[in-house]
């Protein structure tokens, strides 16, 4: 029997891309809230030795967590032989060390709630920081898919003398690369985060790249601060206005609004996560992925 995709939350056009170039059949699953707010799920499809794909963008992660946990279950318990998970977006991932005394590290308590319920996990391009590789938190093989060239091409196709910036030297992994591979130079800010939404970004005299395009290119776009602080200092230093790149454009709240006033030029996603700035499309990333387990 073909193997199945199921989602709860993200019916998405990168999920129906998927669907329809892998050919596999699905199953839009939707919980059932009881009045004392319980959740249960019917899946009508027959899974009895079948692989499942469970395809979620973990964006706004809290809510879809527990049903998660009971749809991966409820197949296993209906038959299901393997039970993967497609996570375009992988949420908890940058709360990776104790910040401060007492706090949780979430990264590694998500994985450990995640991983007794999946045989393999994919996703792309996670908050790899202090911790370098999911394999040290996820305890079932998993597979991570870059974006990084499609950046670089769609810069290439769309902007002329690009100069990329990266916020802080932990986006070298990404800026790097994308600025390899669209032959542009590239420098890296250095980033001090105050709270939530209190960001600082230092930047070095860059007058000699007057005459270049700035693009900032981060791995996520959360409340969009990096950026607003970034584009202050672009325009003290009489910069073009810039483009900004995010692989997963989570814009919390405002950010969107926010970023487009603060004087980016335009603003590009990935579509790891719906929103009107996706022009990125990882469908054939996460295809090549798939077709490893399945
Ligand atoms: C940092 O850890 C990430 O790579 C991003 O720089 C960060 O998530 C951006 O967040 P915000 O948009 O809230 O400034």
């Amino acid at each position: 029997m073909k193997p199945i995709l199921l989602t709860m939350y993200s019916e998405n056009i990168l999920f129906r891309q998927i669907q329809n170039q892998l050919g596999y059949d699905y199953e839009v699953v939707t919980p059932h809230t009881f009045p004392d707010q319980e959740t249960s799920l019917t899946i009508k499809a027959n899974l009895t030795g079948r692989t499942c794909i469970i395809f979620e963008s973990l964006i706004q992660p809290n809510h879809k967590i527990l049903p998660l946990l009971f749809l991966a279950e409820t197949a296993r318990d209906l038959g299901a032989k393997k039970i993967g998970l497609v996570a375009p977006y992988l949420a908890y991932m940058r709360q990776d060390i104790r910040f401060h005394a007492g706090e949780s590290i979430t990264a590694r308590y998500f994985s450990k709630l995640l991983s007794p319920y999946m045989d393999w996990l994919i996703t792309i391009d996670p908050h790899l920081h202090r911790i370098h590789d999911l394999q040290e938190i996820y305890t079932i093989p998993s597979s991570v898919a870059h974006a990084t060239s499609n950046i670089s091409a769609w810069i290439q196709n769309n902007i002329k003398n690009p100069l990329l910036i990266g916020p802080d030297k932990e986006s070298e992994q990404w800026v790097s690369e994308i600025a390899h591979g669209s032959k542009a130079p590239y420098l890296l800010l250095e980033k001090t985060r105050h709270s939530d939404h209190d960001v600082n970004v230092a930047m070095p005299n860059i007058d000699a790249f007057q005459s270049h395009i700035p693009v900032l290119v981060d791995d996520i776009i959360s409340t969009a601060k990096t950026m607003i602080e970034t584009i202050k200092h672009l325009k003290n230093q009489k910069m073009k206005p810039p483009v900004c790149i995010g692989i997963h454009g989570i814009f919390a709240n405002n950010a969107y609004e926010e970023l487009l006033q603060a004087g980016a030029s335009e603003i590009v996603t990935c579509n790891t996560i719906p929103h009107v700035t996706n022009q990125i499309d990882l469908s054939q990333n996460l295809i090549e992925k798939i077709k490893i387990y399945v």
